[in-house]
């Protein structure tokens, strides 16, 4: 079975979330998404999330795509997660092009998806604020 992970925050889920956990999936046939947890979107990313932790773990582990969720603590962990979890292939989108190429040290296959264009967390946040 080859076994996948992603990370993210994935607040106020949208379809470029959604896009990004099913082209993931099919790289393999169990897929992990670890989720920030929300001190660690704080006090690292500096980003306060609409929907909780546990909120946004609920909405994620709904998604057909998605086999587990796991918190994201610290920027560390992904050495030993994809130890633990015995991983394959880790996916992200292009944002982060080049930023986890450390874990093909691991034996790691690395990808870079682009991201779906024009919807971010960020962009729904600022259009509903301007409508206001
Ligand atoms: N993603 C994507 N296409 C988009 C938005 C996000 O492929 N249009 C991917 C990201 O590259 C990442 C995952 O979805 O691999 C989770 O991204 P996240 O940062 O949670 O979502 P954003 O919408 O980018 O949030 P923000 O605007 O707060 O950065």
């Amino acid at each position: 079975m080859k076994r996948v992970i992603t990370y993210g925050t994935f607040d106020l889920l949208h379809y470029g979330h959604i896009n990004l956990l099913k082209r993931a999936k099919s790289y393999g046939d169990y897929l992990i998404a670890a989720i920030s947890t929300d001190e660690f979107n704080w006090n690292e990313k500096q980003k306060k999330c609409y929907f909780s932790y546990d909120q946004r773990k609920s909405l994620v582990e709904s998604i057909r795509y998605v086999d587990l969720v796991i918190p994201e603590e610290n920027w560390e962990q992904k050495i030993s997660d994809v130890h633990k979890y015995h991983i394959d292939t880790f996916v992200i989108g292009d944002d982060w092009k080049g930023k986890f190429d450390f874990l093909k040290d691991e034996g790691v296959e690395v990808i870079y998806l682009e991201r779906t264009p024009e919807i971010s967390t960020t962009q729904i946040k600022k259009d509903l604020n301007k409508d206001k």
